[in-house]
């Protein structure tokens, strides 16, 4: 398919809320942005690698103190937003965002290896013309 044509799907799939948007990593910056995301309408699939996390959002619990349980819960329970360890729900995302930890060092060097690690997973299955956004 031209791009041209996989860029008005993509935007249309958005503009009418039939888009599946994947948030990787579910901490501070994820999992407030991925509730935004599924609030707007979206379905929101979350990728982390911390299975307790996945767990504890699965149930409605959140572990982020921005983003309250009761809101969570009934995301959740309205399918509108998931979570999962595994990256294979990249395959069926529009738009990947991907919000890992970039710790810095003594030289405030940020580390990206999350980032690159991330990155390539997503890649290895995600659909063409879809939205991968860093
Ligand atoms: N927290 C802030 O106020 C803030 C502000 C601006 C920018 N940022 C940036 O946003 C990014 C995320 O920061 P944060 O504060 O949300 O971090 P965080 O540590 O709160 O959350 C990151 C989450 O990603 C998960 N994770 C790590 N590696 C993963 C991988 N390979 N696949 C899937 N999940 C993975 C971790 O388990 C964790 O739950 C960083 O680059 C940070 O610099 C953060």
């Amino acid at each position: 398919m031209p791009d041209r044509d996989l860029k008005t799907g993509l935007l249309t799939r958005l503009h009418e809320r039939h888009s599946i948007v994947c948030v990787v990593g579910l901490g501070y910056v994820g999992l407030p942005l991925a509730v935004a995301v599924a609030e707007a309408g979206h379905k929101v699939i979350g990728i982390e690698i911390e299975e307790t996390r996945v767990a504890a959002i699965n149930d409605g619990r959140s572990p982020v103190a921005d983003v309250p349980s009761e809101q969570l819960e009934r995301l959740v329970a309205d399918g509108r937003l998931a979570a999962s360890t595994s990256y294979s729900a990249a395959a069926r995302a529009d738009v990947v965002v991907i919000a890992v930890p970039t710790p810095i060092d003594e030289y405030r060097v940020p580390d990206l290896s999350a980032v690159q690690q991330a990155a390539a997973a997503a890649a290895r299955v995600m659909k063409p013309g879809s939205l991968i956004i860093l």
